[in-house]
């Protein structure tokens, strides 16, 4: 894979890029690294098609930005531990990633990113939605950035995975973590919000009654369509998102029919 073939396409000003002239089953260069982790930062959710690859080369593919990381609940493909299922059909209850999150922000060191590869779509429906988590805070008022960042926030795995995945999970006990609201990235050192409606039981210094009214206005800021863009899958499309920087939503408007996929995720740092 060389980059001078690669060509980077915006799908709008604020989130998302499709990349072209990349085939991820071929080995990668440190310049097509160089090029496809500078697009990551900058469009903070990128977009390939065609990406006819095996887990097995979706799992190398990640393991360039990184270790993987092995989801605390969700299943993976046989013997794969880093290839996590997403599926949903008519006999689902639920579907992955169906409410604004950052994937598994209740562990002290959530990861990083997310490439996801869809692979059996419904002919019609099954997009995933992302919003720029910078845009997000930069659009605050000066006084409520000042507010939020001085505050920190729990993020409880148990509000999403007791129960879901159909196992017996009594007794087990799944990740919480206290994160600040807003983040500061590693890479481009830029502040992002980092609350979710997924995870984000509540803001740890406030009380109880402030603590939902603040998440509520946050997590209906986060949806502010300015901020988002919207994915079309095709079939071998890929994604591949930076979770410290943006939020995603798959929308289930498909049931009965089938959307199937593997997510391999890169482990990330503390956020601080
Ligand atoms: C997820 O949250 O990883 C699922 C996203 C999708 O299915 O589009």
């Amino acid at each position: 894979m060389s980059s001078n073939r690669i060509e980077i396409r915006p799908v709008t000003p604020k989130i998302g890029a499709e990349i072209f002239g990349v085939d991820l089953a071929e080995p990668m260069d440190a310049a097509t690294f160089g090029t496809i982790h500078q697009a990551l930062m900058d469009h903070l959710v990128i977009f390939f098609r065609d990406q006819n690859i095996t887990a097995e080369q979706q799992i190398a593919f990640g393991r360039h930005f990184g270790k993987l990381h092995i989801h605390p609940a969700a299943p993976s493909l046989p013997g794969l531990p880093e290839a996590m299922i997403i599926h949903a059909d008519a006999k689902s209850t639920y579907a992955n990633g169906e409410r604004w999150h950052s994937d598994v922000s209740c562990e002290d060191e959530p990861p990083m990113g997310s490439i996801l590869r869809i692979h059996t779509l419904p002919e019609v429906g099954g997009d995933t939605m992302f919003a720029n988590m910078y845009t997000a805070f930069e659009t605050l008022s000066p006084p409520m950035q000042a507010f939020l960042s001085g505050l920190t926030a729990l993020h409880d795995g148990e509000l999403l995975y007791r129960g879901r995945y159909g196992a017996q999970d009594a007794g087990r006990v799944y990740p919480k973590a206290t994160h600040p609201v807003i983040r500061t990235h590693p890479v481009t050192g830029r502040k992002a919000l980092y609350v979710n409606s997924f995870f984000t039981a509540r803001i740890v210094e406030l009380s109880s009654d402030e603590s939902d009214a603040v998440l509520e206005y946050l997590f209906q800021h986060i949806q502010t369509p300015q901020f988002a863009c919207r994915f079309r899958w095709q079939q071998n499309s890929v994604a591949f998102w930076d979770n410290r920087a943006a939020q995603h939503q798959a929308i289930w408007d498909y049931f009965p029919a089938t959307r199937t996929g593997v997510r391999v995720t890169v482990c990330g740092d503390r956020p601080f």
